[in-house]
């Protein structure tokens, strides 16, 4: 019997059919960053939480991204976006963005209380992590972290979505599913 594996349904291989149907998942919007001499943020909407105990979280990150290479460094931070910050989604998924300390121009950011990586100032929640470990994924890595800390200060402001490929906002007052 062969090892090899099927080919691929020619839906999959169709990338905008791909990403399509992969966008009905309603996701957050977050911004990883790391620090160091040459710091860095880059838009991600594949920030999971893993696990409690001990606390960890992914992203996955393209393997032609710069933050990829910046990862090195073993460190990283995740601001969850408010809904009035998608320019800043923009700005840090943008490839003309300038790089190194100047991307970070006109971004309102705030040293990680354990990393001193910048955090952006006005997001529902920071978290700074460890490289905890990392796996193949395909064109992409994905990244463990263990959590160093945890914040989330209390604006109240509303959750910065990513649906069907456009950025939403979810209104204060959202309504909650009741059975
Ligand atoms: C809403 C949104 C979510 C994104 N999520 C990811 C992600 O999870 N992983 C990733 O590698 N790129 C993601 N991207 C693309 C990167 O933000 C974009 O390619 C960026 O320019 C890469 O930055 P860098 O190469 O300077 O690190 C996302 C873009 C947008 C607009």
């Amino acid at each position: 019997m062969s090892s090899d594996p099927a080919p691929p349904p020619p839906e999959m291989t169709d990338p905008r059919r791909l990403r399509r149907v992969l966008g009905t998942f309603a996701t957050g919007v977050t911004v990883v960053t790391t620090g160091g001499a040459t710091p860095h943020g880059m838009t991600a909407n594949s920030f999971t939480s893993v696990s409690l105990d001990p606390p960890l979280v992914l992203i996955c990150v393209g393997r032609t991204a710069i933050l990829h290479r910046r990862l090195a460094v073993g460190f990283f931070g995740v601001s969850v976006l408010a809904s009035h910050q998608q320019a800043v989604a923009r700005h840090f998924a943008d490839f003309s963005r300038p790089m190194g300390a100047a991307q970070f121009d006109g971004i309102d950011c705030e040293p990680g209380r354990v990393t001193g990586i910048p955090l952006i100032s006005g997001a529902l929640a920071h978290f700074e992590c460890e490289l905890w470990k990392s796996y193949d994924g395909g064109d992409h890595t994905i990244f463990l972290g263990r959590l160093l800390s945890i914040d989330r200060p209390e604006s109240g402001d509303a959750a910065l979505l990513f649906y069907q490929g456009r950025f939403h906002q979810l209104q204060p007052g959202w309504s909650e599913v009741t059975a």
